[in-house]
């Protein structure tokens, strides 16, 4: 491996956190810096504020030798050889990413420089933001000479962000200037050279010695481009799918027979073709807005992504009303819900579409026993228990005696029920599942009314099921 670089990390959020522990792993020593004194409390007394696989066991691999966790910007600015700023961008309310965080970190950095150090884009940004940096820098006084701004964006999804960064499909480094690339380059040489995936207790994943992931130079512009356009379109299959299940349900026809039919061609690929109850979480809904954005202040007409988000907006709505036609009428119907987190394997509820629907059954009156496997906690934050609804512990006891049992997001331990118990658990066996976790065929032999996304709804009692057209 090559020697390690000093690095400061800049916000210790979900991007934050994962790449201070990766960059430990691949060798380097890293700073992380917040200025949230008690969860870097917790971060130095071996806590770790989120749910991500892999993190724990990193972080305790690395706290006190590599890994030091503090609130002093300065003195992590003045230690490191590269500065990656990974705060918060969060949407404003006109859509465009809110980039004051970044503002107020870039002071403060420029303020602190006594020596060359490369400042990196790590967080999201709309394109022209390294500009804005590097002006930033400026007005503090620092010479040109003494930085360069590059963009090294990342492509982590919640929940596989530890193997994501560290079996990445791509490294993309956007640098204007050699000498910013090449620290960039030295930076993740551990990873495109394969050098860490001959050690003995590595992160096991997809990489491998002989199959190290790609490095992509571009310019700064390009780097913050990508990112966007990245989250964009893939936001856009999702929706595209959603629409396409929509049809494949009026016609009688099944979307993953259709999904993989479409993505056995090798120019669309199998991937992010999975119907569901819409997109959610921190990056998509807020990426399509701000990329549309940027194309708005260039004059550019992007209405595809608005359409996008119009259709992510409208599949949640049809699911719920799929749920409101099985059950004729919402008020005082018990309902079970799985699912709380804006997908499976992260305890992230950040736009979730499950807590959208959850508030709607709630505002038609329903009572609702929820459970999720890690997002019970926050969900209970944003909709406290009370009358209506319930925090449950498994899944089982979501279902006690409710008359119908919801699926909402697609958790492994939701895809591997044991049908008998659910069944006699159940008070109808009514299985509404937006995330299609079941073969409708099995759902049917277990005496299930079964309805889910984009296929042909199926009911034993072939009534029970009026909001879909049975064939
Ligand atoms: C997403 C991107 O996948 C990452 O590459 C990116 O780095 C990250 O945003 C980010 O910008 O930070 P993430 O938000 O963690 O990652 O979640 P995804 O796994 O991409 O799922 C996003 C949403 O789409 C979820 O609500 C998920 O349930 C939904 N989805 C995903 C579908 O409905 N269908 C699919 O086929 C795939």
């Amino acid at each position: 491996m090559s020697r390690g670089i000093s690095i400061a990390v800049v916000g210790s959020g979900y991007v934050g956190l994962v790449a201070t522990a990766c960059f430990a792993e691949i060798g380097h020593r890293v700073i992380c810096v917040d200025n949230d004194e008690a969860k870097l409390k917790t971060l130095a007394e071996g806590g770790v504020p989120i749910h991500e696989d892999y993190l724990p066991e990193l972080l305790d691999r690395h706290r006190g030798h590599s890994v030091e966790f503090t609130s002093d910007l300065k003195a992590a600015t003045q230690a490191a050889q590269a500065i990656f700023i990974a705060v918060g961008t969060p949407q404003s309310r006109t859509g465009n990413a809110d980039l004051s965080y970044v503002d107020a970190v870039a002071s403060e950095i420029a303020r602190s420089i006594d020596e060359y150090k490369v400042i990196v884009e790590k967080s999201t940004v709309p394109v022209y933001t390294n500009e804005w940096i590097r002006r930033v820098i400026e007005r503090n006084g620092v010479p040109r000479e003494l930085f360069d701004i590059a963009s090294n964006p990342e492509f982590l999804r919640e929940g596989t962000a530890v193997v994501d960064f560290l079996h990445a499909d791509r490294v993309v480094l956007g640098a204007d200037t050699e000498r910013a690339g090449d620290l960039l380059k030295r930076i993740y040489t551990p990873l495109t050279s394969g050098a860490y995936y001959r050690s003995a207790n590595m992160v096991p994943g997809p990489r491998g010695e002989e199959d190290p992931p790609p490095v992509l130079l571009t310019s700064t512009k390009a780097a913050e481009i990508i990112k966007h356009a990245s989250n964009a379109f893939l936001a856009t299959k999702i929706s595209f799918i959603n629409v396409v299940a929509n049809i494949c349900e009026e016609a009688g026809a099944d979307v993953e027979q259709v999904a993989r039919g479409i993505g056995m061609d090798s120019r669309i690929g199998p991937k992010f073709l999975r119907a569901g109850v819409g997109y959610g979480g921190s990056c998509f809904p807020k990426d399509v807005a701000a990329f549309r954005h940027v194309a708005e202040q260039m004059g550019i007409d992007f209405t595809l992504l608005k359409e996008v988000a119009k259709i992510n907006d409208e599949q949640k709505r049809r699911f719920f009303q799929k749920v409101r036609s099985a059950l004729w009428t919402l008020r005082g119907k018990k309902i079970g819900v799985l699912g709380l987190a804006f997908k499976g394997g992260t305890d992230d509820i950040r736009e979730s579409p499950a807590l959208d629907i959850v508030r709607q059954m709630l505002h038609e009156g329903s009572i609702v026993s929820a459970y999720d496997p890690a997002a019970t906690e926050r969900a209970r934050e944003v909709i406290p228990s009370g009358p209506q609804l319930r925090y449950v512990d498994d899944p089982y006891a979501a279902a006690q005696d409710a008359e119908a049992l919801v699926i909402l997001n697609e958790w492994q331990e939701f895809a591997e029920l044991d049908l008998k118990r659910l069944h006699y658990t159940l008070r109808y066996p009514i299985i509404i599942d937006g995330r299609n976790l079941y073969d409708p065929a099995v759902m049917l032999e277990h005496g299930f009314t079964y309805l889910s996304v984009g296929r042909p709804g199926l009911s034993h009692t072939r009534d029970a099921a009026v909001g879909q057209r049975l064939p």
